[in-house]
This record gives C-alpha cells, structure tokens and sequence, in this order.
C-alpha cells in the first residue's frame, strides 16, 4: 500500500511516545488549515497509556486543545459511567486532565437503542465535518482477530457502503457496539493504528502480510482514499512484518 508508514520501537514505552509526538504534529497541521482539528479517539485498553501521556508535559501545553474536537471511532453499547465505557476510558484519561470543554467532546449517546444512537452520531458526524465528512486524524487499535474499531470479522457492517456509523451485534462479546464504518474510516486525512504486545503478532502479519481476506482481517479494509496510515507498534507485535528497518 502506497500510503502506509511503518514507526517500530523496541518498547511499548517508545511507541506511545513516538505516536503521542506524531498526534501532536499531526494536530498542529491540521489547525494550521482550519479552525478544529477533528480527532476521533480509538477505545480498548492500548489509547489509556497514550491518553495520559498526552494529559501531560509537553504534550498538555504545546497542543491548542481548545480547538480539537474529540469523537469515538467506535463504543460499547454501555452507559457512560459504566467500566467499559470507551467514552469513560477517554474522560478520565485525557479529556477531563485537559478541562476539554464538554462542547468539543462528542461521544455517542448510548441511552438510544443502538440503531438510533448510530444514525444520531453519523448526524452529529456529518454536521460538524460536513458533506465529505474527512476526519483529521482517527486513531485505531487492532484486536488480536484483525478487528479494527467494532469492525469485527465475518459481520455485516464490513460491507457497509453508505452509512458512515452503524451499530453492529458482535457475538464475541455478546454485545451492541456502534461503529464507525469502512467509507468514514477511509476518508480520513490520517489513521494511526497504536498496536503493542506479542499477542497481536499474528493479527498484524494477516493485516499487513497475510492473504487477502477482508472478512478474516477486516483491519486490512482501512486504506484511506486520500490519506496515510500509520502503525506505531514495538516489536513485538511488529514480529515477522518486513518493516524495512
Ligand atoms: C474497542 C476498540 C477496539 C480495540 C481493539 C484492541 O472498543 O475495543 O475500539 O477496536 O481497539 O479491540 O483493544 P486493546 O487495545 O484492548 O487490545
């Protein structure tokens, strides 16, 4: 793929530093275009390091944070309070360090039945960025079946073409998820994937070495049209991946 860089680091250590560098110069050039810089946040347990690393110096004073808005690339089907909350990972780690005011954060409103909270949230989507709707930067992480967001194999929403955000039962959690589809993904300006940790070895190599099968590995359905991706991983999930070092 034409578009995607590479960034490997001996320790997760590294890698959240190199990705928490590359968010903050990613966001300086978007402000330098616009107002806002759109950044739609990635959930799971990986973004927690790199959240609190951007709460803090140098990170909490170099970035105009008052001009970003903060949105979820995907959500559990669970109110916000509740442990599994993305929303929740996101306030406590970052949002609430940096007094982000609570116009710039738009989570998803969980209290609607999924349907409804999905077509809401592509609404509120497509208000704030407009008809063509390019995220600035969407951050992602990689579960160790290739899933990416709530893009999880073998489900419908893989081969959503119009909706930008849909809900999605996933058997494998026995749960509503509401997710950011392909076509909003992949309009992106920038997508960094954070992946760290030997357990997503495998899923890395499907993803970016392995067979084809967008199914399988629905990672490998992220190609942004415009845009570039950028994997911040350490070795370990790096693994046998010909990263060119
Ligand atoms: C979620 C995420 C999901 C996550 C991967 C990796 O809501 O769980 O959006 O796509 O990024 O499952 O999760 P970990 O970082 O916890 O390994």
């Amino acid at each position: 793929m034409k578009n995607r860089v590479l960034h490997v680091f001996r320790h997760s250590d590294e890698v959240i530093r190199a990705a928490a560098d590359f968010l903050r110069d990613s966001i300086e050039h978007a402000l330098l275009a616009g107002m806002h810089c759109n950044l739609a946040l990635a959930g799971g347990s990986s973004p927690r390091q790199l959240y609190e690393t951007l709460a803090g110096p140098p990170y909490d004073r170099e970035i105009e944070w008052n001009r970003v808005r903060f949105f979820f690339g995907d959500e559990r089907n669970v109110p916000h309070d509740h442990p599994d909350s993305n929303f929740r990972m996101a306030l406590k780690s970052l949002l609430q360090p940096l007094e982000i005011a609570a116009a710039n954060i738009f989570p998803v409103d969980t209290s609607l039945p999924p349907d409804r909270a999905a077509a809401q949230y592509e609404q509120t989507i497509r208000d704030h960025l407009g008809r063509h709707y390019p995220f600035d930067i969407i951050l992602l992480g990689l579960g160790d079946n290739a899933h990416t967001a709530s893009l999880f194999p073998f489900t419908s929403v893989l081969d959503e073409k119009q909706a930008l955000v849909r809900e999605v039962y996933v058997e494998e959690v026995n749960r509503y998820r509401i997710t950011f589809t392909v076509p909003l993904i992949n309009a992106a300006r920038t997508v960094v994937f954070l992946v760290y940790g030997s357990s997503k070895a495998a899923a890395v190599y499907d993803v970016l070495e392995g067979l084809h099968d967008y199914k399988r590995y629905p990672a490998q359905l992220v190609s942004p049209s415009r845009g570039e991706v950028h994997w911040f991983m350490d070795e370990a999930a790096a693994g046998g991946v010909d990263t060119g070092r």
